[in-house]
């Protein structure tokens, strides 16, 4: 079965094709990242307004790499949530109206199971299941327990802010540009660890909860104290939120693991990408840790025609509505 994934659900405009048998055949990616830089934030209005220039092309570009015409697509797997309703609408019209032209299943696929099962994309060893997963992007935060593929149940999750928003919006504060992750992450590089001193939010709770909020309010009053701030400052304050962010997820991620006596965890979402994480993780050495490849960390089309895939083979594709959500709990699948 091949399927072709669309994933347009917030700014970046990503097309693949899975094949059930050989795996995934080829992946094209549109960033907006030019786009909304000025704005320090993404537009959802620009956002939507590319999808649309760009799903057209790219989809012709990539059938035309993979030697492949849309007759020979088995179903058409598109994002439908969570994420920006006018951004969902451009995919979900798209891949809709495409698989009824050719008279073939459109699948809905929720983005957060899209990232969960991205390690999967990964050559190499697989995760046994049952196992348990870390979620962190820039709209969650989540420790989920795959009893298997489709049986989520939610462990714990962050209150209020994901681990990525908190640093987009403390890389903000600080003027490091956007996306603040991976510009935060890099000006750590050259902090000194020590300095300054984070919180490492409930992990003095009992639950698996998480909050990231807090973090962003501390470095907001740290850099103040501190304004204006030299590099070395910018480095130092990053490194210590990194440290704290890492921290609390690695606290909260072993907690669940020894709880569930589960000795293998998966780390997907954008902020999977943070080799910070990956070195204390990987540090773990009573826990194998599985993650996506790089590329597919953050948010791409081909884990979501891997998901769409998935989904195919049990008999699963939605209804004959154009449906997208802005919110959808993994766990409601
Ligand atoms: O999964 P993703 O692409 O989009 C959502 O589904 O939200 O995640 C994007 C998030 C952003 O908050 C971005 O700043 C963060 O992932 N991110 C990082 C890194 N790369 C991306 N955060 C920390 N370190 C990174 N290297
Ligand atoms: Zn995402």
């Amino acid at each position: 079965m091949r399927v072709l994934g669309i994933e347009t659900s917030c700014d970046e405009t990503g097309i693949a094709i899975y094949d059930s048998d050989k795996g995934l055949i080829g992946h094209l990616l549109n960033s907006q990242i030019d786009l909304h830089v000025e704005y320090g934030g993404v537009v959802p209005e620009l956002a939507s307004r590319d999808h649309i220039r760009k799903i057209t092309p790219l989809t012709a570009k990539l059938l035309s790499e993979c030697d492949l015409s849309v007759k020979q697509l088995d179903a058409i797997a598109y994002t439908a949530g969570p994420g920006l309703m006018g951004a969902l609408l451009v995919g979900a019209t798209y891949g809709r109206s495409l698989a009824w032209s050719l008279g073939i299943p459109a699948i809905a696929v929720n983005h957060m199971e899209g990232h969960l099962l991205s390690p999967l994309l990964a050559q190499g060893e697989k995760p046994p299941l049952p196992f348990l997963a870390l979620l962190v992007s820039g709209g969650h935060s989540q420790i989920i327990l795959v009893k298997s593929i489709g049986d989520y149940e939610l462990i714990g999750e962050s209150l209020d802010d994901a681990a990525g928003e908190a640093f987009d919006k403390t890389a903000k504060i600080m003027g490091l540009g956007y996306p603040g992750g991976p510009a935060l992450s890099a000006m750590a590089l050259a902090g000194k660890s020590g300095r300054f001193y984070f919180p490492r939010p409930m992990t003095d709770k009992n639950s698996f909860d998480m909050s990231f909020s807090g973090l962003k309010t501390y470095a907001r009053n740290i850099i103040e104290t501190h304004s204006p701030l030299s590099e070395q400052d910018k480095a130092d304050i990053s490194k210590a939120f990194e440290e704290a962010v890492v921290d609390t997820l690695l606290m909260k991620s072993k907690k669940a693991l020894e709880e569930f006596a589960i000795g293998h965890l998966v780390i997907a979402g954008g902020v999977s990408a943070n080799s910070h994480l990956r070195q204390q993780f990987d540090a773990l050495e009573e826990f194998k840790v599985y993650y996506p490849p790089l590329e597919y960390c953050t948010d791409n089309g081909a884990m979501i025609a891997q998901a769409g895939c998935h989904r195919l083979m049990n008999g699963d594709t939605a209804p004959l509505t154009i449906e997208t959500r802005s919110r959808w709990p993994i766990s409601s699948l």
